[in-house]
This record gives C-alpha cells, structure tokens and sequence, in this order.
C-alpha cells in the first residue's frame, strides 16, 4: 500500500483504475469486504488467488452492476430472473450456465460451465463497477480459511498489501457472505446459507432441490472462518480462559455479545469482527452460546461449525 493513502481509502474512481491495470482493490460490500479484480483478466485473477493463499482455485463470484449485465454472462431462466428481481441489488448469489466465457474468464469459473453472479447492494460497492464497467471478480477479503473481514481495518489487514487500491465503506450491514443458490437445469438448490434465508427463497422460487448444499459448491472447506483460537459452539458458559460469545439477555460479558436483545440479524453482523477482536486477546479458546437455526439463523451456524472445524 502505498504510504500516502488517504486514511479513508481511495475512491471508487481510483479503484476502477486500479481495476483497469490488472491490479487488486479492496471492495465494501453489504455482505463481507471482498477482494476485486477484472474478471477477464486472467493474471489479475491468479493475483487473487495468490494473496488470500487459496489452496487450490476454487470459483470466484463475479459482481455487476444490474440483471441486465448479469444475463449477459450467464444464462437466466425464469426462476433465475425471479430470484433476481426479488432479491437484487443485495446479498444474493446466483450460480447459472456460463453464457459469456471471457469476460468471466476460466480461471475464475474455475473453468466451470456455470458463472456465479451477483449484484451487491452496497453504494460504494455499486461505485467501482459502475466506473469500471465490467464484471468484477470478488472473494472475501481474507486470507484462506480465515473469518472474513466485515470492516475496512479488518480487510486491510488480511490482503491490505496486495492490492493497488483500498475503499473503505464502513461496517458490512449484513456481516456473513451472500447466499449462493444455483438455478441449473430448472431446479434450484442452495449451495451456501446466507442472509436471504431459505424461506425467502423458497417463497419466490418454490420448494428447493434435496441435497444441493456443498455438494456444487467446491469452495467449502470444513475448517473455515476460523481464528487461531478453538471455537466451541452451542456453549452455556466460558470454561478457564475462554472468551464466550453470548447471544440474549444476560449471557455472559455484554461487551462480547452477539446480540444482547437476541436478534438474528444483529448477531450475523457482529459474527466475524468478535471472533477476530477475541481472537487479538489470546483467549484459550472461544465458546459460542447456541444460536436458534431458524432463518438467518442457518448461515450464522454454518459459519460457527466451520470455524470450528466441524464440517465436512
Ligand atoms: O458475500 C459474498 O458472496 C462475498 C462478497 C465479497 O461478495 N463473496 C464471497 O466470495 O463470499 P467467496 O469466493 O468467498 O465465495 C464464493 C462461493 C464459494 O463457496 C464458491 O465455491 C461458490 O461461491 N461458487 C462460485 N462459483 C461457483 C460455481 N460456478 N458453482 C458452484 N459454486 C460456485
Ligand atoms: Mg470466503
């Protein structure tokens, strides 16, 4: 980075710049920070890679600024084009036949025949595409396997040094990345839980396919989101130098509450900058206090069982 940047980051024009030139910039969404390149330029994608330490090249999301540039790279049917009326701009991401295979290039699709589209809803987010003008390729700003940042410190820090350009849009709304869902074949099936819960989904798409979630989705790596400390989930109370992350009233030190009032949305947003500021004090462990796995519910559990390394 260079020395003289602004402390509030660059500008999206300046990003869009950066964009241009094959380099790296780090994106505000309303999900999690992500870390962009030109979708169409293969060696600015390999640089993604590169930085967050990918282990191997799992496929990347390509953002856009409408539904009309989202269909010009991937292939909508009428659910697809539901989904996306209903739930665009926000944190809605949709996996669907590949139409256009270079302004998304292989590597990002990792070499896939489907593209996963999305069009965040975040102003800033929605700055730097539109003065880019083509799809922007971004994973969350972490390192591998690492909580995702949700403020723009937490990002800078992960893959600060790699990029040519930083915008800062503040503390993500949302706190846990998109939901991924893939419209193939005529069936839809959730391949990731996000905030747009599978309620909502199954209101405008109809009841999803069985078995989908992980199964296409080959970026799921059983320990994820994790701090250096051990996580322990569904915990009624710290043990000897653990730090608990409580969820409702009266749990544990207020200061390191999910959610005080016990609400889902709160807790999502808080998720991943507790696990990080308690993984800063050292602790010798993190417990969770169990989070009801309704609605947005099932996202916040699916990140907290992999943080502590549960799934497979
Ligand atoms: O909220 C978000 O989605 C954030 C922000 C920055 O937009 N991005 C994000 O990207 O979480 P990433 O790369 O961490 O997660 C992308 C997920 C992975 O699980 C990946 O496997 C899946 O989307 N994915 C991407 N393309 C796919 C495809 N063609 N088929 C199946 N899954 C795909
Ligand atoms: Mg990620």
């Amino acid at each position: 980075m260079p020395a003289d940047r602004p402390a509030r980051g660059d500008s999206p024009e300046i990003a869009a710049e950066a964009l241009k030139t094959g380099r790296l910039v780090i994106l505000p969404t309303e999900t999690v920070y992500g870390l962009a390149a030109d979708a169409s330029n293969p060696q600015a994608v390999a640089r993604i890679f590169e930085a967050k330490g990918r282990p191997r090249f799992n496929p990347l999301i390509a953002h856009v600024a409408n539904a009309v540039d989202a269909e010009a790279i991937a292939v909508f049917d009428a659910k697809a084009r539901a989904l996306a009326e209903a739930f665009w701009p926000g944190p809605l991401t949709i996996v669907a036949p590949v139409r256009d295979r270079e302004r998304v290039c292989d590597l990002a699709r990792a070499g896939l025949d489907s593209v996963a589209v999305r069009v965040p809803g975040h102003p800033r987010a929605r700055a730097v595409i539109g003065a880019f003008g083509g799809p922007v390729v971004a994973p969350s700003a972490n390192r591998s396997g690492r909580p995702s940042p949700t403020t723009f410190g937490d990002a800078l820090e992960e893959t600060g040094q790699a990029v040519g350009a930083a915008v800062d849009g503040g503390p993500c709304a949302v706190g846990v990345e998109s939901t991924v869902v893939s419209v193939l074949d005529g069936q839809v099936a959730l391949l990731r839980p996000g905030s747009v819960t599978r309620e909502e989904i199954e209101a405008v798409a109809g009841p999803l396919a069985e078995g989908g979630q992980g199964r296409r989705s080959p970026g799921r790596l059983a320990l994820h989101y994790a701090p250096d400390a051990p996580v322990r989930i569904e915990a009624d109370g710290a043990r000897d130098g653990e730090i608990l992350l409580g969820f409702g009233a009266g749990v544990g030190d207020p200061r390191w509450s999910l959610s005080p009032s016990g609400d889902l949305r709160e807790a999502a947003a808080n998720l991943f900058r507790l696990l990080r500021e308690a993984d800063r004090s050292k602790p010798s462990g993190i417990a969770v206090s169990p989070i009801p796995t309704k609605g947005l519910g099932e996202a916040i559990n699916d990140r907290l069982r992999r943080a502590a390394g549960f799934v497979g």
